[in-house]
């Protein structure tokens, strides 16, 4: 590896730099076995970022750098494929496979014994997508689409690692068509649940649904977040490169950088494809990844060419699909499971029963909505399903079996682990315990508390606070101004000075400003901004947690929902318990600084505003600004104490009731005079 030295241009050492992160990516991403520590690799990545940032002129689409994404598509262009995607007929047992063999010597002319050489791989269930390159450059990636037509998702497959932007070795055609498959782990597709789910979106339903949504996100910063896999398994237009076998080819897609799976056998024969079948339908359970069966393929491209292709599948492949993994069962009991985020999560108990090879006896129902659609009931017989070591799901109910005696479940209104209020937002299938003492979602309760734009106690982060709740020292985020440094000292990883700055901090919060202790109470809908607002306005946490949602409503730039949100979550006793604790511990919340104070004498000074329309020569937020500034109030809705309401374009029914009150309607013009500014 070059040393970065004294003599080295900005070229030649970018150049040098992406040389080496390439060979790491490949040595990471596709041999799985890395040469240096990611410290080093970060080290190499932050030299080439900056440098690249000195020279924009030097950044080129291939450079690593260029893996992180790209900002916002409008929409993806539509690709065609220089040769077709085709798709693979299936069969489902031993004996059509045995029958596609047949087949295959039939056309071929060759006798019945004969053992024809077939290759077997695993068949990911995954998004099909092409990759072209041009003098060894990435320049294209499209999903399958139609198989003629796809989409252009190039910005998007440029994020996935184990994609090479650039070939190795040499002897490629240009241009080149390189085929494969993207998807995601059961563990990541777990990970990425999670967090939809902790931000209240719907969770996919599956890894391959979730592959397809990160790979069409018009924003490829979110596919980056994604750890998105790939791997190869053939071409499409390869120019006149001559390949004698499937398998050779797969070689020289190893050699040019391609992930190709290991998980891949030469069988001569049909009955040694029919072991690898059997095989792989056993070890399917522990495979990281969904697949769903395994493709056979004719290993000789000159026999692939003469069986040639009937509609959209070629004669010299097939699909052997697994078994599906459904069974059925009784369902015992359906029992509501709380999460780290505060979802309620149904989920039924049942007879323990094989599947795959598994056994099984919980399954998820998703949420409410899901138990009313299929009409799951406690005795119900149901089919099961489970995919991979995905958590099995309930498919349907077997009606035909139903007595009468089977008991709907009523989904509960209180959270089954702290008795605190569920909430369900319009619109959204998540139900949440809102509880803020709720032990379910402690962790993570405290973890956003000291986050650095909460209560920013520096040094406790999730490591931390996993082992302060699990040891039993922090239930609440009330409970950490109790902690001593003989407390902290055990903790892993944990050493004195380390503990001593962390004491230290807890104590600085304290004092923190209002708006930051409103934001680490975690109030949904609650964000930073949101924060500042009821701070603003407010100046004590004792009148905000005095205020009725009326009031929190009349806060410009507060709407109804929001107002509800923070109602609520004050009038909950656990709210209020913890409150009080926090002020019992000394937490002093700092009032905003107060607003300068308005000159008395202008027209504005003292009186009620409420602006509606669509305001022309300013934004509605710098005119309930200004109106602040000169030491009136700007409200959100308009009562017997609002003085003016200034109608902007489209004004609807805030202007009808003013009218209707008799109040002072203005137009933009005679606001504007009237504060002044014409
Ligand atoms: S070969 C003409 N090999 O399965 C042959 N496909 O149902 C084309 N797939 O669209 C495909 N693993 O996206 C092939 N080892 C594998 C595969 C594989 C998954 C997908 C591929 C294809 C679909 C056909």
């Amino acid at each position: 590896m070059t040393m970065s030295s004294l003599f080295d241009t900005p070229e030649e050492r970018i150049a040098a730099l992406r040389e080496q992160i390439h060979h790491h990516n490949y040595r990471y991403y596709v041999l799985d076995s890395p040469e240096i520590s990611d410290a080093e690799y970060d080290r190499l990545m932050r030299e080439l970022a900056d440098l690249e940032a000195e020279h924009p002129e030097l950044v080129t689409p291939d450079s690593p750098t260029q893996r992180v994404g790209a900002p916002p598509a409008e929409a993806f262009e539509s690709f065609r494929h220089r040769v077709p995607m085709l798709s693979l007929s299936n069969c489902f047992s031993i004996e059509e496979l045995r029958a596609f063999d047949a087949r295959v010597k039939r056309m071929l002319n060759r006798p019945p014994d004969e053992a024809i050489s077939y290759v077997a791989e695993l068949k990911i269930d995954g998004l099909g997508v092409s990759l072209t390159y041009e003098r060894g450059r990435l320049v294209a990636g499209a999903t399958r689409g139609d198989g003629t037509e796809g989409e252009l998702v190039t910005q998007n497959l440029k994020t996935v690692r184990s994609i090479p932007l650039r070939l190795q070795g040499s002897g490629w055609p240009s241009p080149v068509e390189v085929r494969g498959e993207v998807f995601i782990s059961h563990e990541e597709f777990r990970r990425i649940n999670a967090e939809r789910e902790a931000r209240g979106e719907p969770a996919f339903a599956n890894p391959r649904n979730a592959a397809a949504g990160s790979l069409r996100q018009l924003d490829s910063s979110v596919t980056a977040g994604r750890r998105l896999q790939f791997l190869t398994y053939g071409m499409g237009y390869r120019g006149d490169i001559d390949f004698q076998t499937h398998l050779g080819m797969m070689e020289r897609l190893r050699e040019w950088g391609f992930p190709v799976s290991r998980d891949m056998r030469l069988c001569e024969g049909i009955e040694d494809v029919v072991r690898f079948c059997q095989e792989w339908e056993h070890r399917r359970p522990g495979v990281p990844f969904d697949i769903d069966g395994i493709v056979v393929k004719v290993n000789s491209l000159e026999l692939q060419d003469a069986l040639g292709q009937v509609s959209r599948s070629p004669r010299w492949a097939i699909a052997f699909k697994f078994q599906p993994t459904q069974a059925t069962t009784v369902v015992r009991d359906i029992q509501v499971q709380v999460g780290r985020t505060g979802a309620l999560t149904p989920v039924a108990i049942m007879e323990p029963v094989e599947v795959g090879g598994v056994t099984v006896s919980r399954a998820t129902l998703h949420n409410e909505d899901e138990i009313r659609r299929k009409d799951v009931r406690v005795g119900d017989t149901v089919v099961i399903q489970r995919a991979g070591d995905v958590i099995p799901e309930v498919v349907s109910v077997v009606t035909s079996k139903r007595t009468g005696a089977e008991k709907p479940f009523v989904f509960p209104r209180e959270c089954p682990v702290c008795g605190g209020p569920v909430e369900r937002p319009e619109g959204e299938a998540v139900a949440r315990c809102t509880g803020v003492a709720c032990p379910a979602q402690a962790k993570r309760r405290i973890e956003h508390f000291v986050s650095r734009t909460a209560m920013n106690v520096e040094g406790i982060g999730p490591a931390q606070v996993e082992q302060l709740v699990d040891r039993g020292l922090v239930k609440d985020p009330a409970d950490l101004y109790a902690l001593t440094l003989e407390q902290l000292l055990p903790l892993e990883r944990m050493g004195k000075t380390l503990a001593q700055k962390i004491l230290r901090n807890i104590e600085a919060s304290r004092q923190v400003p209002l708006a930051r202790l409103i934001f680490a109470l975690g109030i949904r809908h609650v964000g930073e901004h949101v924060a500042e607002l009821l701070a603003t306005h407010f100046h004590t946490l004792d009148t905000l947690e005095a205020a009725s949602e009326e009031e929190i409503r009349e806060v410009p730039g507060i709407g109804p929902e929001i107002a509800a949100s923070v109602a609520r979550f004050f009038a909950d006793p656990q709210t209020r318990q913890l409150l009080e604790r926090l002020r019992a511990a000394g937490v002093q919340p700092q009032a905003p600084e107060a607003v300068p104070a308005a000159p008395a004498d202008n027209p504005i000074a003292g009186k009620t505003f409420v602006f509606t329309g669509t305001l022309v020569q300013m934004t509605r937020p710098d005119a309930e600004a200004l109106v602040k500034s000169l030491g009136g109030r700007a409200t959100g809705s308009v009562s017997a104490k609002t003085d003016y309401v200034v109608a902007g374009e489209g004004a609807g029914s805030k202007l009808e009731k003013a009218q209707a009150l008799g109040i002072t309607v203005l137009t933009e013009e005679e606001f504007r005079a009237l504060a002044g500014l014409e």
